[in-house]
């Protein structure tokens, strides 16, 4: 059963990372549920096809190529959304370099060009996205951040040491930049489009003290990770 969403109508949502997935099936069905989405990924055609789809459906999609390697890609992308749809209202970063992690096996056997790489996309990639959507969503007096997590980085497990700190790293980022920038910063493990709408139809007002200041109170998060 599909159940409906309400306040999403009308939202500008970036999916960074979006062409296959979970970020595709997230930005089909915000796409479905009213939204003007955009399609980024490194992906360029798979990120097509998903605009495509979703266009096919009845909704509005662009699909941008972007790197979340590359900081000044990331830039590119939260700036194509902006003009595209004049504003953002909201982004779901979503994308990981899943090919690295397979090869992420053991700190012992650790190949640290693919430490960093996993670090650069999985990461940093994210940081990016929150540094670069931050100001736009500001600019429209709040909106929604929600990064995606892992089980990975709550438990134990015997592989995968990049993957796990990277998505740690996330959660970290995502609660620090809650508290002090934006009106909410989601951290999830698994996250459905009906908890991407929970989160944004619950956006937490901005305070001038925080707007101001680096250390506000750490707030809640919307979609908690399970
Ligand atoms: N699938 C699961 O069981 C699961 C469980 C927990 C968390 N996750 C997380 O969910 C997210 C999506 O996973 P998925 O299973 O849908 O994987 P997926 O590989 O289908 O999707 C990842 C997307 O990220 C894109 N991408 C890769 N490198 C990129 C880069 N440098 N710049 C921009 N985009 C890039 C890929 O092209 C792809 O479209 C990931 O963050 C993953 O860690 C997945």
């Amino acid at each position: 059963m599909t159940v409906g969403l309400r306040g999403l109508p009308g939202k500008i949502v970036v999916v960074a990372g979006a062409a296959t997935g979970i970020g595709a099936a997230t930005a089909k069905r915000l796409g479905a549920e009213g939204c003007s989405v955009v399609v980024g990924d490194v992906a360029a055609e798979a990120a097509q096809q998903t605009a495509d789809a979703l266009v096919a459906a009845g909704g509005q999609a662009v699909a941008r190529t972007f790197d979340l390697a590359d900081p000044s890609s990331v830039a590119a992308l939260i700036e194509f959304a902006a003009a595209t749809y004049s504003g953002v209202d909201a982004i779901f970063n979503v994308g990981a370099d899943m090919g690295a992690v397979r090869a992420d096996t053991d700190v012992v056997d650790i190949d640290f060009e693919l430490w960093d790489r996993v670090m650069a996309v999985n990461l940093r990639g994210y940081v990016a996205c929150m540094k670069y959507v931050i100001p736009q969503l500001l600019s429209r007096s709040g909106g929604v951040v929600v990064d995606m997590s892992s089980a990975a980085a709550f438990q134990g497990e015997p592989a995968r040491p990049a993957y796990a700190t990277a998505k740690a790293g996330i959660g970290k980022a995502s609660r620090r930049t809650s508290s002090c920038r934006a009106k909410i910063a989601g951290s999830a493990q698994q996250l459905d489009a009906r908890r991407l709408g929970d989160a944004m139809r619950a956006p937490r007002r901005l305070t001038a003290d925080r707007r101001a200041g680096p250390a506000g109170p750490p707030s809640r998060t919307s979609a908690r990770p399970r």
